[in-house]
């Protein structure tokens, strides 16, 4: 398990525990209280699980592939600095502590 800190679309901060492994929108909508939708499964294609990296984790996630950065363009809420596609981002253990905020939905 790892923990992390989420902040919902309506400023409410909550820990949560998930399994740690796997997307890290699977761990959003299932594990931690269906904050995205997830809507294309993971195909980088609807953008429903956009979230926003805490700026201190920013540096410590993958890089983001061409895919990801192709359907944030599209995002009106989309932040060059912050914004991530939380399907693209795999739960592992170097992820234990995470914060992030859910963008807005679109
Ligand atoms: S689930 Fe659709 S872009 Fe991530």
């Amino acid at each position: 398990m790892i923990r992390i800190t989420v902040e919902d679309r309506n400023g409410a901060v909550s820990d949560h525990e998930i399994k740690g492994e796997g997307p890290l929108m699977f761990a959003l909508r299932d594990e931690a209280g269906g904050y995205v939708e997830g809507i294309c499964g993971g195909c980088a294609t609807c953008g429903s699980c956009h979230v926003f990296i805490a700026e201190e984790w920013r540096d410590r996630l993958p890089e983001i592939g061409d895919y990801e950065a192709a359907m944030l363009d599209m995002l009106e809420s989309y932040d060059a600095a912050a914004s991530r596609l939380s399907c693209q981002i795999e739960a592992g253990p170097e992820l234990d502590g995470l914060k992030l905020k859910i963008a807005p939905e679109e």
